[in-house]
């Protein structure tokens, strides 16, 4: 949203004369956002100010909700969903305009978002005929922000919310991050941490309630709806009740009563986001009810509002002993809610992660996914970079997002991709959607790595429309960062698209996962993961490495997935070499498809890593003078301190399987 004047005088003078005037008929906050963002973004790219002005003139924007557009423009309202809208120039000897119409205000204010977008592209704008509608109903980030100010996993500064356990006295950073999200078509917000300390367990009391109110106004008005995570044993902590069993009357009562409250604050409040019985939160678990009894009592209280829960399946059991191997933690969650279909009620949606485990720079895809036929379902990924370089790397996950949303589960025969699972196309849910653990802070460029706002604007991206390329997303986004010229383009493609396979290289190989530090996950450690205390949870021997997860010998979770990729991943042979550690244990001498041995790949890989990394410092550097030296030495710097760590994760991953195994490099280069 730079909005950078454009400097070629024949595209501004193009574009002046299809913004001369703008209209807006109809009246909300939302198409006032729309009308602001066009005056602004206008303006600035091209120094002269659109006149307002009631009634559509020869040349200008007009901004219309479908029932008001009446006969000026031809648009079928029925090719519209709620968020969609239609772009339309009409263009004839006198008249110059541009029609953007949507369903709702809300399309408007996308169409105006898409028109501006267009315009930082310098695309043609002469003859529109864009229809778009979003694939995906709910599009919603989640903040993991804490009322003292910190955000869990957060590596851009602090929170834009809280400070000092209040509410900021400045919100004004909450207005600009709503129209960031507005522009790339998110409209849902979970706005605190789904561990809910007690600080936060208040949001939901009158002390703090008029200032959730006001965060959702300021959302509400770019077209976002505001939800809250919420502690489950809410009764205890601010109820004075004794139980949260979600079966006793007193615990429903309590709820209902609260749900009253809050909407009477907020008469649009989306509902509850809910962490249960896992890490050591509280849960219906202690009373012996199951997942759909804790998540139905909730969305008992909110079904009269209109409210929703979103229910995580991030249960597992983190004390568990690794070295039982009939206890396999990627089992967790499919053992858990699987049996549970058709027992939730139709406001509740299962919140599952893209993976079994946890955001690893590579994993298999959760076989919950596609699992439920009668469960409203929304797939969860990670902005923030916990596993991935933590904003100090560079990874850009377009590209992995768009691997697992195109994967086939084969719920419903082929075809059954993950994208018509959470799209809902599949099972036709009444809910359903994409979410994500949000990456900014207070830092003054958003996400700590400058580079890294393009993880942001990629999923809302993707979100709207998962079959946009990756390279597109890329393109679009390079534009309006970075402006057009030729060989930044190129560079920084080239860079943001093959990042996430570099960062891969010198992390854990194999997709066997972790190998970071315990806690604060940052940095190689290859027994480092917090969560498998009592051993290896890579299975690492002087022999050979890999969590055998077959049915054959192993842990049985491949049985959790759909015959054809049951028996993929059950067979060494058939299970793609990526993922071979993550379901097989193997000889370090066992050949991969690529032909070369577990171990040698190992090597390779993070010899390759390191070299790949020092490239992205070349590359950058080419781009001296074609960026502003700010933005140039603050990547600069991130790239370099990444090209330096990566060697920390190549020798110490490289040394530990040497002294393991005993086996030499093919190649004789210098282990440490
Ligand atoms: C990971 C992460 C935690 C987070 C949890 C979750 O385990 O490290 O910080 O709370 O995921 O998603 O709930």
């Amino acid at each position: 949203m730079q909005y950078k004047k454009i400097e070629n005088r024949v595209i501004a003078e193009e574009y002046t004369q299809w913004c001369r005037s703008l209209t807006v008929l109809g009246d909300s906050v939302v198409m006032e956002s729309a009308k602001r963002e066009l005056i602004e973004g206008i303006s600035s790219m091209l120094g002269m100010k659109p006149e307002s002005s009631s009634e559509p003139q020869q040349s200008g924007l007009v901004l219309a909700e479908i029932g008001t557009v009446g006969d000026l423009v031809d648009v079928d309202g029925k090719q519209l969903n709620d968020d969609g809208y239609v772009i339309k120039t009409v263009f004839s000897g006198q008249e110059n305009t541009i029609y953007i119409v949507g369903k709702k205000d809300k399309g408007v204010l996308y169409g105006a978002f898409h028109l501006l977008r267009l315009m930082q592209n310098r695309e043609n704008i002469q003859q529109l005929n864009i229809v778009e509608n979003p694939k995906n109903q709910l599009r919603m980030l989640n903040q993991w922000d804490n009322m003292d100010g910190s955000i869990e996993r957060g590596y851009a500064g602090n929170s834009i919310f809280y400070k000092d356990y209040q509410f900021s006295a400045e919100l004004n950073r909450v207005g600009d991050y709503a129209r960031l999200l507005a522009s790339v078509g998110i409209n849902g917000i979970a706005i605190n941490n789904v561990n809910v300390h007690q600080e936060e367990t208040n949001l939901i009391t009158s002390s703090l309630l008029p200032k959730v109110a006001e965060v959702a106004g300021i959302f509400r008005s770019y077209g976002i709806t505001t939800f809250l995570s919420v502690n489950y044993a809410s009764t205890i902590q601010i109820g004075n009740l004794t139980t949260a069993d979600p079966l006793n009357s007193e615990v429903r009562e309590w709820w209902k009563e609260k749900a009253e409250e809050i909407y009477s604050y907020i008469p649009d409040f989306g509902g509850f986001l809910v962490k249960a019985d896992s890490e050591h939160r509280p849960g219906p678990f202690t009373y012996g009810r199951n997942h759909a009894d804790g998540a139905n009592m909730l969305a008992d209280s909110l079904q009269p509002f209109n409210g929703i829960v979103l229910w995580r399946c991030f249960v597992y059991n983190c004390l568990q002993d690794w070295r039982d191997r009939s206890t396999d933690r990627a089992r967790a969650a499919y053992d858990h809610f699987k049996p549970l279909d058709g027992q939730f009620h139709s406001n509740v949606i299962l919140q599952i992660k893209n993976g079994p485990m946890d955001f690893q720079v590579r994993e298999a895809v959760s076989p919950l996914l596609g699992a439920m036929e009668k469960t409203n379902q929304m797939l969860e990924f990670q902005i923030t970079q916990e596993y991935t370089g933590q904003q100090r790397h560079l990874c850009y996950l377009v590209p992995q997002w768009k691997e697992i949303l195109d994967f086939d589960t084969y719920a419903n025969g082929k075809g059954s991709e993950i994208k018509k699972v959470v799209d809902g196309s599949l099972y036709r849910n009444r809910y359903s959607g994409i979410t994500a653990v949000s990456n900014i802070g207070n830092d003054y460029n958003w996400t700590g790595h400058t580079l890294a706002q393009a993880n942001l604007y990629g999923f809302g991206r993707l979100t709207w429309n998962p079959d946009l390329t990756s390279e597109s997303i890329t393109d679009e986004w390079i534009g309006q960062t970075f402006g057009d010229d030729q060989l930044v383009k190129e560079q920084v493609s080239r860079m943001l698209l093959k990042s996430w396979s570099i960062y891969e290289k010198y992390a854990s190989p194999l997709g066997v996962g972790w190998m970071v530090n315990p806690n604060h996950h940052y940095g190689p450690n290859v027994d480092g993961y917090e969560y498998s205390v009592w051993g290896t949870y890579h299975f690492a021997d002087w022999q050979g490495i890999g969590v055998d997860r077959t049915v054959k010998t192993g842990t049985g979770y491949t049985s959790q997935y759909f015959k054809e990729n049951a028996e993929m991943y059950e067979g060494l042979e058939t299970c793609p070499d990526e993922l071979l550690l993550f379901f097989h244990h193997v000889p370090y001498t066992h050949k991969l498809k690529s032909g070369v041995t577990v171990i040698q790949h190992i090597y390779n890989t993070h010899f390759e890593g390191v070299e790949e990394a020092e490239e992205l410092v070349e590359t950058w550097l080419q781009l001296k003078g074609k960026i502003d030296s700010e933005r140039f030495e603050d990547i600069l710097n991130r790239l370099q301190e990444q090209a330096d760590h990566s060697k920390e994760w190549r020798d110490i991953i490289n040394t530990y399987f040497y002294r393991k195994s005993g086996i030499k490099d093919e190649l004789n280069r210098k282990i440490y």
